[in-house]
């Protein structure tokens, strides 16, 4: 600067002396567009006035907006062009005047455009598919270059030729995909001025949603409260929104319709039938809409709305039951009879609506759309009953019962013919069916009622559904015909009923004779008449040829047919003849001839062995007894009955008896019964087990094939605690103090006794030297009935009796034929002790070998004291005279069979401590 004001000092000092000069700095203007600009105008020497003019010549005034002049000071202006555009170029004039004096110079002001992006917005949007335009509008003087780059790279159009610069520098890209969208670089190159600017478009892809459909045809049940749902998904971009219509009106959220998040599933809840239809779901997004269409299909479950009872009568023409149902889809109806269906060809689909009929012809089915009408020609009262409708559909069922009543007048039933004899009350029996039941019913005998004077013995009993005339009669003529009349509402029924006089029967034939040694088996056949009455007896009677008289027996027929006898107490080796008659109530018929047979001779057989098994064809030996097992309710015990059979001509000596549980090998020891005994029973058993029971019979010939058993003891009862053994352990325990109490109890009324009266067991214990200990004892027992005078002396005689037979049995045991037993079997033992004893009452002959003294089986005189008082106790609890004092056990009256679990109780071991006690 310092040497421009040098120069213009310079200047001045010339311009004095010559004339003006005028410059304008900078002195080249080239702006680019929009720009703003200054240029100053200086003088060298005076100038009144300094002007600008503008390229049209014009001054400028100053102070205009956009082009402003200001005079700085006497040598300057400055011409400022503000956002100078295109149309201010030119070339501008700075005049300075000064009186005639002026001088000018000029300046060229030249515009340049630079790079500039006019119209290159971001994003630019296109629909998929679309010939995208991607507009880059970019101008600059001179015109620029232009370069496309996505991904960093120039886009090369030769590769892909969907690519495509147009004229106006856009980039077309033909057919625009999803994979297209990104980023785009629009850059505009000017290589005069080395100029370089770039914008970046982002381009987006719309996608047009489409919609994917898995269940076009919703199902769905009406009326059960059932939700259907349609689904529409919607894919597209930007995430598309669906919406639903129906019938073209859009569909809103609210009671019947819900909509998940993005409208992709509907709901409509509580579907009714009227929901059935076509429903619209719409996918719209900046892409576009599609529409697909939905169709729910609603089912209705099938209803019965209509089916009654009815009614009708034999005598009537034809019955109809009607059914209808609803139902969706229509409902086929069928219809059954109790367990009779009417089967397809009689029903008639509602397809199909065709007349079907029955085998037997008397029952149309005819269905049409949901109504089916089943109808009867002529109503049978069998027909009369519960008539089922069903309607189905391929969603369900409903059945319905109908009721058809049918009237009728009574149709009387029963047998015809009634034999009986004179005498004998026989019923006449009118049994009636009848619809309605209310059935009045009569008898008549030659046209009067009954009962009445003629007839007396004549009844008429009552029951809802016959009448039965008893009838007694006396003489011939109460036989023949009784009219029986029944009558309700619809009519009359009356059926002749023939009161016969019945017959002996006829003589039943004999068959083949099957004879034994000592016994026959007879075979017969049922007479050919039976003369009207059931046969009762048969009567067999048989003697030996040519001699003796006739020995009869009757059999009566049990539970229907008898088809032989055995007759018995034959010789062997004898010839017999057997003839039989039958017997019913009237009596007994004609005897059949004789038959003649010749009994078998008697066949020695050596047993060896305790079972020994004979063939078929050896006799001489008892034929094995038929067993018959009860289970006793009282304790766990069994008793075996048998009846016995033939003996084989040689009378049976005693019966034995063995048993054992099954799953166990060892036979408890074997029983020994006297001939006359008829059963046995076992006690002690385990329960729950099923026992083996053999029981044999021998004679002087052998022994039988053992009769065998098998039954299953009762389960144990859940009341008793313990198990086992222990039950039967704490149930001795029970009944020993039991017993114990009543011992003391005796011995107290003994010892008042022996004080009172000078009687009792003190009495005849006194009687012996040696007795001063049990006298000792005596006097406590004694002392302890004082205290407890509440007790009533009770039992007595009988006591004191058995009491001195089991002490002098207390003494050496005897051995004797039920004793071979050892102490650990102590509980099988009794059982059949007590079983000997039992059978002693049926002989007496054998009670010196089986009657069972309780006294041999006790280690000590202390246990005897006690059993003695208990078989006493068992044996007869009342106060009873005794009968004579007898001083062997032996030869004592026969025992009362003992009941078991007494027995148990006497001889389990923990009695015996309260035993000892007592001496
Ligand atoms: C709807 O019911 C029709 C007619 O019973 C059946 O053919 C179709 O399969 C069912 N559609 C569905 C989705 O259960
Ligand atoms: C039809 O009869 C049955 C049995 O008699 C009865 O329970 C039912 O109520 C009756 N139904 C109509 C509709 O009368
Ligand atoms: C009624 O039904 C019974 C038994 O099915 C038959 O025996 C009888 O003949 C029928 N009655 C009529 C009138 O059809
Ligand atoms: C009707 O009867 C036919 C033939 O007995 C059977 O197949 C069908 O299931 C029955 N339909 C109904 C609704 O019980
Ligand atoms: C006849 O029938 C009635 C009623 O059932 C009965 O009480 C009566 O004992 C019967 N009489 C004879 C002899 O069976
Ligand atoms: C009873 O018998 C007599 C004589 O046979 C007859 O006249 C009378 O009508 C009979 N009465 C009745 C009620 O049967
Ligand atoms: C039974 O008696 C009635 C009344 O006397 C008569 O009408 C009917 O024919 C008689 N029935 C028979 C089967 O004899």
């Amino acid at each position: 600067m310092l040497h421009a004001k040098d120069f213009i000092l310079a200047l001045l000092l010339v311009g004095s002396t010559v004339c003006l000069e005028v410059e304008i700095t900078p002195t080249q203007g080239e702006i680019s567009v929009g720009e703003s600009k200054f240029f100053l105008c200086e003088i060298v020497g005076v100038a009144k006035e300094i002007d600008w003019y503008s390229p049209s010549g014009e001054r400028i005034e100053p102070n205009k907006p956009e082009i402003t002049v200001t005079r700085n000071d006497e040598s300057s202006s400055t011409l400022t062009l503000y956002k100078a555009g295109v149309d201010s170029a030119g070339t501008y004039k700075c005049l300075a005047t000064n009186g005639d004096q002026s001088a000018e110079a000029t300046v060229n002001v030249k515009f340049y455009q630079r790079i500039t992006f006019k119209n290159a917005p971001s994003p630019q949007e296109f629909n998929e598919g679309d010939n995208a335009n991607i507009v880059c509008d970019v101008i600059s003087s001179p015109p620029p270059t232009i370069i496309w780059k996505h991904k960093g790279a120039k886009i090369q159009m030769e590769k892909d030729v969907r690519f495509k610069i147009l004229p106006n520098n856009h980039l077309q890209i033909r057919g625009i995909k999803k994979t297209d969208e990104g980023s785009y670089t629009c850059e505009g190159r000017l290589m005069a001025r080395g100029e370089i600017d770039l914008k970046i478009i982002r381009v987006i892809v719309n996608v047009l949603p489409t919609i994917r459909v898995w269940q076009s045809e919703v199902n769905a049940t009406a009326g059960v409260g059932q939700s259907a749902i349609l689904t529409c998904a919607a894919d597209g971009y930007p995430e598309p929104m669906v919406t639903w219509a129906r019938a073209g009106v859009l569909l809103e959220s609210g009671d019947k319709y819900s909509f998940n998040e993005d409208g992709s599933e509907m709901t409509i809840m509580e579907v009714a039938k009227l929901d059935e239809g076509e429903y619209t779901c719409i996918a719209k997004n900046k892409a576009g809409e599609s529409e697909q269409e939905l169709s729910l299909r609603v089912f209705v479950k099938p209803k019965i709305t209509f089916l009654l009872n009815q009614s009708t009568s034999e005598m009537e023409e034809q019955v109809t039951l009607t059914c209808e149902a609803s139902g969706d889809p229509t409902p086929t109806i069928n219809w059954s009879f109790g367990l009779r269906p009417f089967t397809e060809g009689e029903q008639a689909s509602w397809t199909r609506p065709e007349q079907h009929k029955s085998l037997d012809g008397n029952v149309v089915v005819r269905s049409d759309a949901r109504v089916s009408s089943l109808t009867l020609k002529y109503a049978n009262f069998t027909d009369a009953g519960q008539y089922l409708c069903s309607a189905r559909n391929a969603i369900g069922v409903d059945s319905q019962p109908a009721y058809l009543e049918v009237r009728y007048a009574p149709k009387i039933q029963g047998s015809v013919t009634v034999y009986t004899w004179e005498g004998n009350a026989a019923n006449i029996s009118c049994e009636v069916l009848a619809h309605p039941s209310d059935v009045s019913m009569l008898w008549l005998r030659d046209g009067f009622q009954l009962p009445n004077a003629n007839v007396t013995k004549a009844k008429v009993f009552q029951s809802p559904t016959a009448s039965y005339l008893e009838v007694t009669p006396e003489s011939e003529n109460d036989f023949g015909s009784y009219n029986c009349t029944a009558s309700n509402e619809m009519g009359t029924e009356s059926k002749e009923f023939l009161l016969i006089q019945a017959d002996v029967p006829s003589a039943p034939s004999l068959g083949e004779v099957e004879p034994f040694s000592s016994s026959a088996r007879v075979e017969f056949q049922e007479p050919d008449a039976t003369g009207g009455v059931p046969i009762l007896q048969y009567r067999a009677e048989w003697k030996t040829v040519g001699r003796g008289s006739w020995v009869q027996r009757v059999y009566d027929v049990q539970g229907g047919a008898l088809s032989e006898v055995t007759i018995i107490g034959l010789k062997p080796e004898t010839n017999y003849e057997v003839k039989m008659s039958a017997i019913n109530g009237k009596g007994e018929g004609e005897t059949s001839p004789a038959v003649v047979f010749k009994t078998e001779p008697v066949r020695y057989s050596y047993a060896n062995g305790i079972f020994h098994f004979f063939t078929e064809d050896s006799e001489g030996e008892p034929e094995p007894p038929k067993l018959e097992g009860t289970l006793q309710t009282k304790g766990n015990s069994l008793k075996v009955n048998w009846l016995k059979q033939d003996d084989g001509g040689s009378p049976i000596t005693h019966y034995l008896v063995r048993y054992k549980p099954k799953h166990q090998a060892d036979w408890k020891p074997e029983i020994r019964l006297p001939s006359g005994s008829e059963y046995v029973v076992l006690s002690g058993l385990e329960w729950n087990t099923e026992y083996n029971v053999f029981v044999v019979a021998e004679n002087q010939q052998g022994k039988s094939q053992p009769g065998t058993l098998t039954i299953r003891t009762s389960p144990e009862p859940a009341a008793i605690p313990d198990i086992d053994g222990e039950s039967a352990l704490s149930t001795g325990i029970m009944a020993g103090i039991l017993i114990l109490a009543f011992v003391l109890l005796l011995l107290a009324v003994d010892v008042t006794c022996f004080f009172t009266n000078k009687c009792g067991l003190i009495m005849c214990l006194c009687g012996k030297p040696g007795s001063g200990a049990k006298g000792h004892n005596l006097e406590q027992g004694k002392a302890a009935f004082l205290k407890d005078e509440s007790k009533e002396p009770i039992v007595e005689v009988r006591t004191e009796d058995e009491c001195t037979a089991n002490h002098n049995a207390g003494g050496p045991t005897e051995p004797s034929e039920t004793t071979p037993l050892t102490e650990p079997e102590l509980a099988a033992h009794t059982a059949a002790l007590a079983l000997d004893t039992l059978s002693s009452v049926a002989t007496i002959s054998d009670t010196a070998n089986t009657t069972y003294d309780p006294a041999q089986d006790s280690p000590s005189s202390e246990s005897t004291a006690l059993t003695c008082s208990l078989s006493g106790l068992a044996t007869d609890p009342l106060p009873a005279p005794a009968p004579a004092p007898t001083p062997e056990s032996n030869t004592a009256p026969p025992t009362p069979f003992i009941s078991t679990s007494d027995i148990t109780a006497r001889v389990a071991p923990p009695v015996r401590p309260p035993g000892r006690q007592l001496s």
